[in-house]
Order: structure tokens, then C-alpha cells, then sequence
């Protein structure tokens, strides 16, 4: 079913796609491989259809269950969940490691104390036999323990030959930070990955979408319609999933329309609460400034510095205007003072 909101998981629920899913599985035996591309384009989709049809086994790690501060215990809990769904595929491997043990089907993983292990051990051990480790959201890796997972992705690198990583990510900017191969500094320096790049869906291929899920569940809409979800949706699959299943419900553009606004508010209202809590109450606001000045238009450094000084009634130096543009950048939220996806410049404009 096309409409399903949940990531698809196989081939045949997966609409387009063939020439990403046939890329991933030709290099599935490399070592490392990026999946990009902004929120709702298909990539937790993409991952797990081409790992289902790879036909390999994998343990699959989501990072958007790690807090922005999160700790080891946090980060060895994910480790433990995914390697316990793939008990009887890895329990003679894991069964003999020291800080491991193993309850029933659950596999507890030693994150402090005496025979506590490291992640490059814990990847070495993995090794022994045929692994992909796939981490979904791979950017929000980062924080305090960023250091380490990158010495240990770049230890399994050169040693693991039997690993593949796949790391997917939303915000592609923080993503390509994570892994910084370009960067003498950083521990994965100088190593290549494959990147796939996941774009919108064309005018044509958004119709045949909508078409297609509406057929499937009966449901009978006029062109003027599709033709209305095609231009306001602009090609993102996971919108047009959302407003499919909206308006089958519903069946009122408009409506439709308000709700999937209202959910991209409620994303932009997180960031910005996170903002205020990790930096300042006042970063806060300006990173809901920034938004709601570019949403009408502001689209140069010199416009939205204005428009955000009249909003805030006070001067902004020219570092913190660039930092917030960076972030949002790097957040795949903007690019050159414009909204990559358009119900956020919509939700903006109400922020
Ligand atoms: N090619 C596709 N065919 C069918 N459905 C799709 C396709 N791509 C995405 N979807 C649907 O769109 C929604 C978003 O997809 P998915 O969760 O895979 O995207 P994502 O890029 O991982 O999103 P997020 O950034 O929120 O994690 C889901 O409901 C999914 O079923
Ligand atoms: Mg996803």
C-alpha cells in the first residue's frame, strides 16, 4: 500500500526508487555508505528495502531515540536492542565476548565498570561474521561520544572487512560533519564513501503516486485534485503519502492543507525549543525570527538582517546571522534563503 505511513519495508510497496535501491545493493560490500536527503524524501524506505533485498543480515540502530545529550547507557541500549533482534544469527559470536551477556533473547552490553567494551572491540567481535550495521539519523550520533564512534566507524574501516555501515540522515549538513573524511583531523580522514542522494519526485512521477495510492484504496478524486497536492507537496514522497491518507479521510483540500502545517510547526517548534534550551532563550527566538523573515521572502544575507533586527528591535552581530544560517543550512532546512521544503516555509510564516 503506497499510503502507508509507515517507512516501506519491501520492494514492491517502494514507488520508484529501482535506481537507488540497485546502487545500494551493487555496493553493499563496501564499507561505508551515506543515504541523504532532506526529511520525508524515502530514505528509512530506500534503507530497508534495499537491506531486505540485499538479502543480508543487518541490525539496524534509530538514532532519533537518542536525546540531544545522550550517554553511553543510551547509546549501548540502542546496540543491545538491535543486536537482540538478530540473536540467532549472531549468538555463537556474541556468547563468547567479555561484557556481554546473554538473557533469554536479550543481549545486555556492558557500557561502564570492569569488562566493559569499547565499540571498535564490539565491532571487531561482529566481524567474525558477515554484518551491515545501519544507522538511520546517523547525524544526531553526534555530541560527546562523536569522537569515539567515529575512531571506532574508522577502526572497522581498515580491520572489519566483513562490516558494511549504511548511514542515513536527514540533516545532511550535521551528517557530512559526523564524517568528516576531508578533514586532516577527523579520525575517518581520507576514506572514501558512496553517497546516495535521495531527490524529490518529479511533476510526472508525484501524479502516478497519488494515482496509484488513491486506486488502491478505492478511492475515486478528481485530477484538479492530485493536481493540487502535486504543486503544493512539491515532490516529497513522505508529504504526499501524508496528504493522500489525509484527504481520503477528510476530503478537504484545504484541510488537508492546515494539518500537514500544523505537524511542520510543531517540528520548526521543537528546533526552536531545543535551541533555547541547549543555547539561550534569546538563540531561541532568533532561530524563530530567522524562519518567519525568510518565509516572506528575505532572501539575502543584508534583507534578512534587517528584517530580523526590526523583529527583535536591537542590533545582530554579523557572526551570530551567519551561524544561524549555517545551521539551518546544515540542518537541510534552507538553502541560499529559501525553504527546501515548502509546507515549512508555510509553517514558518505562522511561527
Ligand atoms: N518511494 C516511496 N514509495 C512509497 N512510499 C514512500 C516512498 N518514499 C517515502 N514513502 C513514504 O513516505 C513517508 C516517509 O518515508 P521515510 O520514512 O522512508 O522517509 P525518511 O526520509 O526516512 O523520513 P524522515 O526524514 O522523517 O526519517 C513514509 O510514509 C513512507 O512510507
Ligand atoms: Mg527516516
Amino acid at each position: 500500500m503506497l499510503f502507508d505511513e509507515r517507512p516501506k519495508d519491501r520492494k514492491e510497496d517502494l514507488f520508484d526508487r529501482e535506481r537507488e535501491v540497485e546502487e545500494i545493493i551493487n555496493n553493499i560490500k563496501r564499507p561505508l555508505l551515506l543515504i541523504s536527503g532532506v526529511r520525508r524524501i524515502g530514505k528509512t524506505s530506500v534503507l530497508l528495502v534495499s537491506l531486505n533485498e540485499a538479502k543480508e543480515n543487518y541490525i539496524l540502530i534509530d538514532c532519533r531515540k537518542l536525546k540531544e545529550n545522550y550517554g553511553r547507557k543510551e547509546l549501548y541500549s540502542l546496540f543491545s536492542e538491535a543486536l537482540s533482534s538478530k540473536i540467532s544469527y549472531l549468538k555463537d559470536v556474541l556468547e563468547k565476548v567479555k561484557g556481554i551477556s546473554i538473557a533469554g533473547n536479550y543481549v545486555e552490553i556492558k557500557w561502564g565498570g570492569k569488562n566493559y567494551i569499547s565499540l571498535s572491540s564490539l565491532f571487531d567481535e561482529l566481524n567474525k561474521k558477515r554484518l551491515i550495521i545501519a544507522i538511520d539519523e546517523a547525524q544526531r550520533l553526534r555530541g560527546p561520544l562523536s569522537k569515539e564512534i567515529k575512531d571506532a566507524i574508522a577502526h572497522a574501516y581498515d580491520y572489519d572487512r566483513n562490516l558494511t555501515f549504511i548511514l542515513t540522515g536527514s540533516e545532511v549538513g550535521l551528517l557530512h560533519e559526523l564524517i568528516d573524511v576531508e578533514n586532516e583531523n577527523s579520525p575517518v580522514y581520507g576514506r572514501y564513501y558512496l553517497e546516495i542522494t535521495l531527490d524529490r519526485f518529479n511533476k510526472e512521477r508525484s501524479r502516478e503516486f497519488l494515482q496509484r495510492g488513491f486506486q488502491e484504496i478505492s478511492i475515486k478524486v478528481e485530477d484538479k485534485i492530485i493536481e493540487e497536492i502535486v504543486n503544493y507537496f512539491d515532490g516529497i514522497p513522505g508529504w504526499l503519502t501524508f496528504a493522500g491518507n489525509e484527504y481520503a479521510t477528510k476530503g478537504k483540500i484545504e484541510e488537508v492543507k492546515k494539518t500537514a502545517v500544523k505537524v511542520a510547526k510543531g517540528e520548526l517548534e521543537n528546533l526552536i525549543e531545543e535551541k533555547t534550551k541547549k543555547v539561550s532563550y534569546i538563540t531561541g527566538k532568533r532561530y524563530r525570527n530567522a524562519l518567519k523573515c525568510i518565509a516572506k521572502g528575505e532572501n539575502s544575507w543584508s534583507k534578512l538582517l534587517s528584517c530580523m533586527e526590526k523583529e527583535e528591535g536591537s542590533t545582530i552581530s554579523t557572526s551570530v546571522l551567519d551561524n544561524i544560517i549555517q545551521n539551518l543550512e546544515k540542518m537541510s532546512i534552507i538553502k541560499d534563503y529559501e525553504f527546501l521544503d515548502p509546507v515549512y516555509k508555510e509553517a514558518s510564516k505562522l511561527l
